[in-house]
């Protein structure tokens, strides 16, 4: 980041971006829950070229004890990118650039889960990038907020999160390696899509407040879509058969989805079809 030059044409006549994309397009997501049987919970992330593992342990006791809270669990992350997974071997072990990232992804998804209710606890949550190219952290907190939820661990929701930036004077998501590189700015954002909350905010470069606006809202819209996926990778694994479900399990499970959040415009969750269909 930093607008370093290039002869790459970053975007082309017709508004394309170096891998075809339009501006405003993430690449291919796919999203697998439960990939990993001796953790709690896991989830296996592939985002473009971005191939992301994501495994829970806990709530279990916190050692060292001095950092236990007696009120409440602490959410420890470890990001940590293996060394064949970028094009210069990367040094194995932690740097500080994945201390930061462990640190903000754990700030971003206490604010989810629901410590409370394990205190003296450590939920603990390892992210391993396996292959790299640009956008690992958004990666990263997508795929630990569907382990979460595979471990079942209750969380107010999940967090969704997509980056947006500036490349050759436009505004664009989701950016690749050289938009990363070579563009001017990187925004990533940490979304909990039902109630409108911002759980993760960074900057790298410059915007003005225009375009800061704009590639936020690009972004927000995004993390809707990567919630539809998150949510979906969930179902897949967990779908239960419409006839064993009571109908009044049904309804309030309805109840709680359906539930609008004061003050957000976010609309109010679809009830899953198989859900719908076992409510008698
Ligand atoms: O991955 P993310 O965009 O969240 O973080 P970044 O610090 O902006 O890194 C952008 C990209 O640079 C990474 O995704 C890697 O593809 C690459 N990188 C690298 O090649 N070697 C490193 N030691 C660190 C990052």
């Amino acid at each position: 980041m930093g607008g370093a030059t290039t002869d790459l044409k970053l975007i082309d006549e017709k508004g394309l971006r170096i891998d075809g994309r339009r501006p405003d397009e993430l690449r291919p997501l796919k999203i697998e829950a439960g990939v990993l049987k001796r953790a709690d919970g896991s989830a296996y992330v592939e985002w473009g070229e971005n191939k992301v593992l994501a495994a829970v342990y806990g709530p279990r006791e916190c050692h060292p004890r001095h950092m236990q809270n007696p009120t409440r669990a602490i959410v420890q992350c470890n990001y940590n990118m293996a060394s064949f997974s970028v094009s210069d071997r990367k040094r194995p072990g932690p740097d500080r650039r994945s201390q930061e990232i462990s640190k903000i992804l754990s700030e971003a998804l206490e604010h989810v889960v629901l410590t409370h209710l394990f205190p003296r606890t450590s939920i603990d949550v390892y992210i391993e990038v396996l292959q790299a190219n640009a956008g690992t952290r958004c990666a990263g907190l997508t795929a630990a907020s569907v382990a979460l939820a595979d471990a079942g661990i209750p969380m107010r929701d999940l967090i969704a999160s997509c980056a947006a930036g500036k490349v050759a004077d436009t505004i664009v998501l989701d950016l690749r390696n050289e938009e990363d590189n070579f563009g001017s700015a990187d925004v990533p954002l940490g979304l909990v899509p039902r109630t409108g909350e911002i759980v993760l905010l960074q900057m790298d470069g410059d915007l003005s407040v225009e375009e800061f606006k704009t590639a936020l809202s690009m972004s927000t819209d995004a993390c809707h879509r990567i919630y539809a996926i998150q949510k979906e990778a969930l179902r897949k694994k967990y779908c239960v058969a419409p006839a064993v479900i009571p109908a009044e399990v049904a309804n309030a499970i309805h109840d709680v989805a359906t539930e609008k959040p004061q003050g957000s415009d976010v609309p109010p969750n679809e009830m899953p079809g198989n859900l719908k269909e076992g409510v008698q």
